[in-house]
């Protein structure tokens, strides 16, 4: 049944670099992680064998609670969030508010969670800019933006173009925006298509599909099942880790776990989001499976399959979580480009939409060659093989359970574009989830809400565990009341929520809008020079910090309101009155438009300006 490994190939391509390149290797991608046991054991792309960590090791468990590593963890994160977040509560100068009494009394940690949508690079650049005004660590974020949010944060999830960018930042070293994006051997540059690395230079780009087509041949060679995720997974890793060391193949996702900031829970609890899908079927919003990866565990809250397995020990052959062999297990198939291509993998298209782009015709029938034997009729998916929840007893459906290969693909194509679902179940206990929304949905490439409403619908499926998310309005009525021209709140009463299954967190939506730059850009734009990229990312800061508190001097004390509502419920104590005018301006008020048109653009923008109120003037925007 199962296919045989290829040790001998496994060893060979092992002993292919020399004790000096190991050793180089160890100390650059030491520079990542501070333990090196964090990569393949095969020093490249390829997964390796390893022994297992014992005869009795079961890597499954039922999705019942928090894994015990991530327990610790928050133990140590609650640490650093609470006084980071008394400090920035503070920064909001309440007039009449007492934040330590209020910090006495409440009987639980303020969990916090970002999560950060797909859409590309414009998600990954736009995102960027949105997070950099939440980082003390950024210039002016903390004078005429949120920042300290980022460091009162527990979770930090990314999807797709989203995972770009919080995978890259988890990856390397959590780096400021600004050092991610003022290239650093390579990382974030953007200039050429992933197609063209190497621009005039077609050596160069030779050069890389040579590295590339290398990596992906040794994974076949050493018995593992590729798909065109592979390719397009270690294309994205130049962009995200830099050229060294092939781009950087041996590392991992769950290397993060090792990271000397995530160790001491200095940052959030990175998650990267991706969907289960059967070859042939399409994912249909109710009912496909979410998986997460995180930096300990990759699974699902989902009855169909309700169980987490430990990440490093991906690729292993398993039944029921038990080794088939338990002296042979697997490391590195976690490879970190794979999952982040995997959370992607929509935009393997990319790579197929070889015809429009301006490639020196050469490149291109190499490329064409490259990928010929792909099957394009499945060029979304990744293939995970052996399927970590082979025979799995905690699913409730056989789907998975039964199926000798698990297959992923982008987050986003269960209609969610924000990764929301890790956050919105009860083990996780979130208050407020900052959903950045940087998806194209209407015609002009800007937001719509049609993925809070997915994530509002789906937890009336029969997939859902017991997760539970606020209600929202459809879609017409986001682009016809303004609700995405500036951030709106869900979810702000309790009261108002009783009818779900539980009261869920406070959702805080925050769309795109191009303020100073045209923000809203092509999904399919696949290079930017460092001008675009600069001015996109500048834009996310002004999204974030509402224009740098031009728009709202109050901003910060609105976003404390959001962050400590379900505390003050759960005291029972009024909200301070500076709050209640607060959700006066941006909760949504339940109304819902009644007209007949079917909006296509989201809002009236025109180069000077658009038709709702309080947006500066943009006139100097040009396209
Ligand atoms: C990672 O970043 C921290 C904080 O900037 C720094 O102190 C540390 O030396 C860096 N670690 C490595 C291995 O570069
Ligand atoms: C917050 O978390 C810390 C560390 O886990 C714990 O010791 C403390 O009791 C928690 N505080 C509250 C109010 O639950
Ligand atoms: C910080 O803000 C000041 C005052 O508005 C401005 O002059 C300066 O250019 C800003 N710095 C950066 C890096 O944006
Ligand atoms: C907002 O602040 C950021 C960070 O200082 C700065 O880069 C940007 O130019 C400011 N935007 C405006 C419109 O002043
Ligand atoms: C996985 O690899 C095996 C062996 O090469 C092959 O027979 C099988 O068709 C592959 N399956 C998928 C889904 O790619
Ligand atoms: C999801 O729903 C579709 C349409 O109802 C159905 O064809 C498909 O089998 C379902 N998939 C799962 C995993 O339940
Ligand atoms: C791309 O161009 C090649 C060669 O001109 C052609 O054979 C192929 O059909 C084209 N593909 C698409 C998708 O247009
Ligand atoms: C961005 O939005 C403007 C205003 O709605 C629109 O004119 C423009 O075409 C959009 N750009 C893209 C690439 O869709
Ligand atoms: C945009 O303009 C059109 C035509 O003037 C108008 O019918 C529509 O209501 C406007 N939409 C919004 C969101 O303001
Ligand atoms: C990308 O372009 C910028 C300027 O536009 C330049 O500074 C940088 O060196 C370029 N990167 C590469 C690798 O050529
Ligand atoms: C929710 O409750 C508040 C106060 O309890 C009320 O004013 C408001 O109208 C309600 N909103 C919705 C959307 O039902
Ligand atoms: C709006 O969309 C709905 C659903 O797609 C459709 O039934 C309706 O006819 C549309 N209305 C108009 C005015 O186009």
């Amino acid at each position: 049944m199962h296919y045989a490994h290829n040790l001998t190939v496994n060893v060979l391509y092992q002993m292919k670099l020399s004790t000096e390149q190991t050793l180089a290797l160890a100390i650059a991608l030491s520079h990542f992680t501070s333990k090196v046991s964090a990569w393949s054991p095969t020093n490249g792309y390829a997964p390796g064998t390893v022994s297992c960590p014992s005869t009795d090791v079961n890597f499954l468990r039922d999705a019942t609670g928090l894994s015990s590593e991530e327990s610790d963890w928050l133990a140590l994160r609650n640490q650093q969030t609470q006084p980071a977040l008394k400090k920035f509560i503070e920064r909001a100068n309440f007039a009449d508010f007492n934040i330590e009494e209020f910090f006495d009394e409440i009987q639980t940690n303020i969990t916090i969670a970002l999560s950060f949508s797909g859409g590309g690079y414009r998600a990954m650049l736009n995102g960027a800019g949105q997070l950099s005004a939440l980082d003390e660590r950024t210039v002016n974020a903390t004078e005429y933006g949120l920042g300290g949010l980022f460091q009162s944060s527990t979770y930090l999830a990314g999807l797709s173009g989203g995972n770009w960018l919080t995978g890259s930042m988890a990856l390397n070293n959590w780096s400021t925006i600004d050092e991610l994006a003022n290239n650093n051997n390579g990382v974030w540059d953007l200039n050429h298509s992933i197609l063209d690395s190497g621009g005039l230079n077609i050596f160069s780009t030779l050069g890389r599909f040579i590295e590339i087509d290398h990596a992906v041949d040794a994974k076949k060679a050493a018995g593992f099942n590729t798909s065109i995720t592979d390719i397009w997974g270690r294309a994205l890793s130049y962009q995200f880790f830099g050229s060294d060391f092939d781009g950087y193949a041996p590392l991992t996702f769950s290397s993060i776990k090792d990271g000397e900031a995530f160790q001491n829970a200095l940052v959030p609890f990175p998650i990267s989001v991706a969907d289960g899908r059967a070859p042939g079927t399409l994912v249909i919003s109710g009912n496909s499976t979410i998986f997460e990866f995180n930096p300990f565990e990759m699974g699902t809250w989902d009855k169909s399959v309700h169980a987490f397995t430990d990440l490093e020990y991906l690729g292993t052959h398993v039944t029921n979580g038990k080794p088939d062999n338990s002296d042979i297990c697997v490391r590195g198939f976690d490879n970190a480009g794979f999952v982040m291509g995997t959370s992607s993998s929509l935009f393997n298209q990319f790579l197929l939409q070889l015809n429009s782009t301006a490639l020196e015709s050469a490149l291109k029938s190499v490329w064409r060659y490259f990928l010929s034997d792909l099957d394009k009729h499945e060029d979304d998916i990744a293939v995970y093989a052996p399927n970590p929840f082979f025979k799995a007893e905690y699913a409730a459906s056989t789907d998975v359970a039964d199926s000798e290969y698990l297959y992923l693909v982008d987050g986003g194509e269960d209609l969610q574009n924000i990764p929301i679902a890790p956050f919105i179940q009860p083990e996780r206990d979130v208050d407020v989830i900052f959903a950045f929304d940087n998806s194209a949905d209407t015609d002009d490439h800007l937001p719509d809400g049609a993925s809070v409403v997915a994530s509002y619908e789906r937890q009336f499926g029969i997939i859902n565990s017991e997760a539970s998310f606020p209600y929202v309005p459809d879609t017409n009525t986001f682009l016809a009341h303004g609700l995405t021209t500036k951030p709106t709140f869900f979810g702000c009463y309790a009261s108002n929520l009783t009818e779900l299954s539980r009261v869920p967190p406070l959702v805080v939506y925050v769309p795109n809008v191009p303020y100073t730059t045209w923000s809203n850009t092509s999904t399919f734009k696949m290079s930017y020079d460092a001008d675009e990229k600069r001015k996109i990312i500048q834009n996310g800061f002004e999204v974030s910090s509402r224009y740098n508190m031009t728009m709202d001097s109050e901003w910060r004390k609105c976003v404390s309101c959001a962050i400590m509502q379900r505390s003050l419920e759960a005291l029972n104590e009024p909200q301070p009155a500076e709050c209640k005018s607060c959700f006066d301006e941006y909760c949504w008020d339940g109304s819902v438009y009644s007209g007949d048109e079917n909006f296509t653009t989201s809002v009236n923008y025109t180069q000077t300006g658009n038709s709702q109120a309080g947006v500066p003037d943009r006139s100097s925007i040009t396209l």
